[in-house]
């Protein structure tokens, strides 16, 4: 059966000293609380992630994110992290292709297949985003869009490897905006990338991946998204900055 995964992206927030305070808390509740096979990561800038998978050792529930890799070994590029310094803090998703990423740093489809890669090879399990701007729905092209992200990106990959993949699909329109998509158009889309991938690699692939929802997602709109049979988790951005709110998005899934 495939994993319910519920991820934080801390994005660009909180410093050191926060930062440690959150996931403390975050360890803590989730140690207490949170009851069931979900899996919590929390994707925390760079500088966080050596403490964090320190402060994680022994917390199996609990696993550590990036939220960017460079898609090369390593060498002269200034100022980049690459997938094998990951791997040695015992970091074990990445992030790929956020929204803002492909929007602020012009990142591709073609390099997040060359990033999608390089993770993979390290042992890291990517996250990979897709997701529409507001222009594409409106114009009806969002099934198009998401498609070429997906193929462009990951169906280069073997079935074994494709199986190490979460997908998140996150409609742009609604990160940071406060404006959820509706269940019902948050499974269309999900129960489509599910036949895409079962057209491509076969039925047994599809049904084992994970597939997460992102975008405004908070405690009042998560049982009703996670409800929806193609939507196995979710990629969680403010709401995952209050230990609070976060640890009740993963209770959803307490059996
Ligand atoms: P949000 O962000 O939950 O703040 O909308 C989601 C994301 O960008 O992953």
């Amino acid at each position: 059966m495939r994993k319910k995964i519920v991820a934080g992206n801390w994005k660009m927030n909180k410093n050191y000293t926060e930062g440690m305070s959150l996931f403390s808390e975050v360890l803590n509740m989730v140690k207490d609380e949170v009851m069931g096979n979900q899996q919590v990561v929390v994707c925390a800038p760079f500088v966080h992630l050596h403490s964090l998978t320190a402060l994680g050792k022994g917390h199996s529930q609990v696993s550590v994110g990036a939220q960017n890799v460079h898609q090369e070994e390593s060498g002269a590029y200034t100022g980049e992290i690459s997938a094998s310094m990951l791997k040695s803090l015992d970091v074990e998703y990445v992030i790929l292709g956020h929204s803002e990423r492909r929007q602020y740093f012009g990142e591709t489809n073609e390099l997040l297949a060359k990033k999608t890669d390089i993770t993979l090879k390290h042992g890291l399990k990517p996250i990979f985003c897709i997701g529409e701007t507001l222009t594409e729905r409106e114009s009806g092209q969002y099934f198009n869009i998401v498609k070429s992200q997906l193929v462009e990106g990951t169906f280069h990959l073997s079935a074994a490897e494709f199986s190490k993949l979460v997908i998140a699909y996150e409609p742009v329109w609604a990160i940071g905006t406060g404006v959820t998509a509706s269940s019902d158009q948050a499974q269309e889309i999900h129960a489509f990338i599910r036949k895409e991938i079962a057209i491509k690699y076969s039925q047994a692939v599809a049904d084992d991946t994970t597939i997460l929802y992102g975008g405004s997602c908070n405690p009042k709109n998560a049982d009703e998204l996670f409800s929806q049979p193609d939507i196995d988790g979710g990629l969680i951005g403010g709401a995952s900055l209050k230990s609070r709110d976060f640890v009740d998005i993963a209770k959803v899934f307490n059996s």
